[in-house]
């Protein structure tokens, strides 16, 4: 009999995968494997009996990885399980930094009550007029299971995509379309594209690295996307550059209190991975994790 805690509400589909030889426990204390989605676990008690944890997503930065390595317990994640989730947000992104779409709509209920609407159209089309995504630069820094979706999605929306990855090269990169460019340095991607969008994970050579400088590189009016962590990028120097101009928008999946409400931030709650189905995945993927670890003792190589 196996004991599993869930530290956040964990999709129903997922907690299926478990048998009945699998009980819930009300307990982090009392579990053999934890399921936790974005809860921080660095200041949890453990107690001796856990083996294994599972991240209903991919990064893992809500997880003591260093303490888990020396009490010998497992940490999984779900590469992948909610890529597509937050590949259509990412392009949602690009889209509200394109059109304003929020302006319009916001512009209908605030004058839907004088029944004039059609009339004053031509109004609106001229203030809220925006451009397209066919034929920008999109430069995708990280190939993973995030960024090659995010670049195959766009060059079917006629951009020209740029990728850079130091760990993979785009002409090895699988399923990439071939029309994906190699950019060879991440400096090419700053100085060439009018659209950029980070999918690194927040590592101790990755934080901060959309700084004062690489802005510095950036065109005039870039769009800048961040739905991978916030630490990678400085804030003061994304404020900064929003204020001159130098970035027009900053979407961002991390609501935090020194961007929220600055003007040119389109700030999102966090919603990249909140799909039915990126749930369900991410879910059912930390679950199988879990079992083949604790009946079969596998690990999983990615
Ligand atoms: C991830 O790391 O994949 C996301 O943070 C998942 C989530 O929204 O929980």
């Amino acid at each position: 009999m196996y004991q599993y805690h869930c530290l956040n509400q964990i999709s129903d589909v997922g907690i299926q995968e478990f048998s009945e030889e699998y009980v819930p426990v009300s307990r982090v204390e009392d579990a053999d494997a934890v399921l936790v989605r974005s809860a921080s676990m660095h200041e949890m008690e453990f107690g001796g009996r856990l083996k294994a944890i599972a991240r209903a997503g991919a990064g893992v930065n809500n997880i003591p990885l260093e303490r888990c390595a020396e009490e010998g317990i497992v940490v999984f994640n779900t590469p992948g399980a909610n890529a597509n989730g937050v590949k259509e947000l990412v392009i949602a992104g690009m889209l509200l930094a394109s059109r304003d779409i929020i302006g319009g709509i916001n512009w209908v209920q605030e004058n839907e009550e004088d029944g004039n609407i059609a009339k004053d159209t031509e109004k609106a089309k001229k203030a809220f007029a925006g451009c397209e995504l066919d034929g920008k630069k999109l430069g995708v820094i990280g190939l993973g299971a995030i960024g090659v979706l995010v670049a195959n999605a766009a060059v079917s929306l006629g951009m020209d995509v740029y990728g850079y990855d130091p760990y993979v090269s785009v002409d090895s990169a699988w399923n990439l379309n071939r029309s994906i460019r190699h950019a060879k340095t991440v400096d090419e991607i700053y100085k060439e594209c009018d659209y950029i969008t980070i999918h690194v994970p927040a590592t101790e050579s990755t934080k901060g690295m959309i700084d004062g400088n690489a802005i510095g590189l950036m065109k005039k009016g870039v769009v800048l996307l961040n739905f991978a962590r916030d630490v990678l990028v400085v804030e003061e120097a994304v404020i900064d550059a929003l204020v001159a101009g130098k970035i027009k928008h900053y979407v961002t999946d991390f609501p935090t209190p020194v961007i929220t409400g600055v003007k040119g931030a389109i700030v999102i709650p966090h919603l990249g991975a909140s799909t039915e189905e990126s749930e369900d995945n991410c879910a059912r993927m930390a679950a199988k994790e879990i079992r083949s670890y604790l009946e079969h003792g596998n690990i999983r190589h990615s």
